[in-house]
């Protein structure tokens, strides 16, 4: 079974996303950090991420980056935005995405096209999504409880930004897929978001299940 992910930043994507993982005991794959690691391997290799050549000879990260807590950073994000917006770039993350979601079992993958691009025949989408304000409301929080002192209107100015630059790239943009379910986490506690999530994949599987009963 492969569960697909999307949605904007701080929608709640990955918390839904590893809960589900281990709901349903798939392994989980947060492909934005595939795309931070690139636009850290960029700043560490002095290079340009808004041009192409220069992200892609990034693209060339070691593994152990992926668990670097800088990775985490808004910084950091912002940057993969801009990185993630060449073609050349999602290409050579392209593989890796792909022999993830198409391992024996399955798996669950969260990120801005998994539903559209890299996995358009998961038997699950989901695509997360929560009022700007709120997102940033919520960034605002984490930002704080790690030492940060950065006001509530500079998150909200940079998270619509990065949803500007995402949904109007022509490689890959941030849209629903037509056939993902849509979970709108603005008014849900963390639990109501699992829970409803939960019913939503349990629902999609088994109206596919019933679909190819009817074929076959
Ligand atoms: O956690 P958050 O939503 O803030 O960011 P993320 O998922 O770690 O993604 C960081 C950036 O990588 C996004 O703003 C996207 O530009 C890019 N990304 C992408 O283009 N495609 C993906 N599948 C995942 C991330
Ligand atoms: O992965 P993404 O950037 O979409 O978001 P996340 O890291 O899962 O969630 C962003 C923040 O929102 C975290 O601090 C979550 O605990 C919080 N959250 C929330 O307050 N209510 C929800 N229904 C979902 C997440």
């Amino acid at each position: 079974m492969i569960i697909a992910v999307d949605g904007p930043a701080a929608s709640g994507k990955g918390t839904i996303a590893r809960s589900l993982a281990r709901h349903y005991g798939l392994p989980y794959l947060d492909t934005g950090l595939l795309y931070r690691a690139v636009a850290e391997n960029v700043r560490r290799m002095e290079l340009n991420p808004e041009i192409e050549a220069d992200a892609v000879a990034a693209c060339d990260f070691e593994d152990a980056l992926l668990d670097d807590p800088v990775l985490r950073t808004d910084d950091v994000g912002k940057m993969a935005s801009i990185a993630s917006v060449h073609p050349l770039v999602r290409a050579a993350l392209f593989h890796r995405q792909r022999r993830f979601a198409n391992q024996p079992g399955g798996a669950v993958l969260d990120g801005r096209d998994i539903g559209t691009v890299i996995a358009p025949e998961a038997d699950a989408k989901l695509f997360v999504r929560a009022t700007p304000t709120i997102r940033a409301k919520r960034r605002h929080a984490e930002l704080r409880d790690n030492g940060s002192s950065v006001s509530l209107d500079k998150v909200l100015a940079d998270i619509r930004a990065r949803d500007l630059r995402d949904s109007t790239r022509s490689a890959a943009p941030l849209v629903a897929a037509n056939d993902a379910a849509l979970l709108d986490t603005s008014f849900l506690s963390i639990e109501a978001s699992l829970q409803r999530a939960i019913e939503l994949v349990d629902r999609q599987v088994a109206l596919r299940a019933e679909r190819d009963a009817y074929r076959s």
